[in-house]
């Protein structure tokens, strides 16, 4: 079975075409800068082209079986007006190339974030059948999603997975933390009361397995753990596992200076559950963060 990954030069994409081609799929990767195919491990082939501009990639695209849409400008940067055109229009764009190549039989799963359902959602318990938010991301995934969902109409399975924050090795969450708890300088963000859906980047690779041998499912899906703790047990699971502290708290205004809008999403949070996915009868190999914390630790000494 041939998989076609867009946006698998990224974090989640060299992870997920590593262990889709151990279990005897057969990867391509689109590839944007000749440099980036270094990235790809080895045994994927690379298809070159930009995401954002149809091309001769397209036919790649066409004759594969699954193709996974990872494409996406980093959100973490200050949100200039020009870089939130980049956020929202790397990821439409890219999907629109696709979808418009896309054909009966075909399984497309695109990307989303828990974002879609908002910044802060506060207690709420928030399933897929939950409201969208309001907020700058939240517009921009469901536009994305809106154009992934539109190859239903060419007869396309198409999955919208609403990634929590990915936990992994060589990049993503926990390298951006690093630093600071290395330093000591890790801690909870504000009251660190706010809910910090997350995933181990294991269970990512299996869902997608899952959802490409299960045909009858498709619309969107939660990507977060069962086990979803509150910001502050997050930083102190974390500094536990690290063995470094946790004890300063990160003012939020402090994020705000740094980051400008995009601290809200650093500030607030959302009690994601992943409904859609227990119900379709998948077990997280993570569902609980400090042992997702000590395979990774395991994997790799984090700290050195
Ligand atoms: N990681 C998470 O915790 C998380 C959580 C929620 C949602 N997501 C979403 O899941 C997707 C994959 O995440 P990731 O962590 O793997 O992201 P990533 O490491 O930043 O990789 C993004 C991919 O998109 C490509 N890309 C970025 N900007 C582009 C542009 N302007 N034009 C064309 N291609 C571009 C990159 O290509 P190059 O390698 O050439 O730069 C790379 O292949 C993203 O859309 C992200 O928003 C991720």
């Amino acid at each position: 079975m041939e998989v076609f990954i867009a946006g698998g030069t990224g974090f989640i994409g060299r992870h997920l075409s590593r262990y889709l081609l151990q279990r005897g799929f057969k990867v391509k990767v689109l590839v944007r800068r000749p440099e980036r195919a270094l990235v790809i491990p080895e045994g994927v082939t690379p298809s070159y082209g930009n995401p954002l501009v149809p091309g001769d990639w397209l036919h790649e695209c066409a004759r594969a079986n699954v193709v996974i849409n990872l494409v996406g400008t980093n959100i973490f940067a200050r949100w200039t007006s020009k870089y939130k055109e980049l956020i929202r229009e790397s990821r439409l764009l890219a999907t629109q190339n696709i979808v418009s190549v896309l054909s009966k039989g075909q399984l497309l799963l695109n990307a989303s974030a828990i974002g879609f359902y908002g910044a802060d959602r506060g207690e709420e318990e928030i399933t897929e059948e939950s409201a969208p938010g309001k907020d700058f991301l939240a517009k921009v995934c469901k536009e994305w999603e809106e154009a992934a969902f539109t190859a239903r109409s060419q007869g396309v399975r198409v999955c919208t997975l609403r990634f929590a924050v990915v936990l992994g090795l060589g990049g993503g969450a926990l390298s951006k933390m690093r630093l600071p708890f290395k330093l000591g300088l890790g801690g909870p963000i504000g009251h660190g009361k706010q809910w910090f859906p997350w995933i181990h980047i294991e269970d990512v690779c299996r869902i997608v397995t899952f959802l490409i041998e299960k045909k009858d499912l498709s619309g969107p899906f939660n990507l977060v753990a069962p086990g979803i703790v509150r910001n502050k047990e997050f930083a102190q699971t974390l500094a536990r596992v690290w063995r470094r502290p946790a004890l300063l708290p990160l003012p939020p205004r402090v994020l705000e200076i740094i980051f400008g809008e995009l601290a809200s999403l650093l500030t607030g949070g959302v009690k994601a559950r992943p409904k859609r996915l227990l119900e379709a009868g998948y077990i997280f190999s993570f569902p609980e963060l400090y042992s997702a914390l000590q395979n990774l630790l395991k994997r790799k000494a984090l700290i050195r």
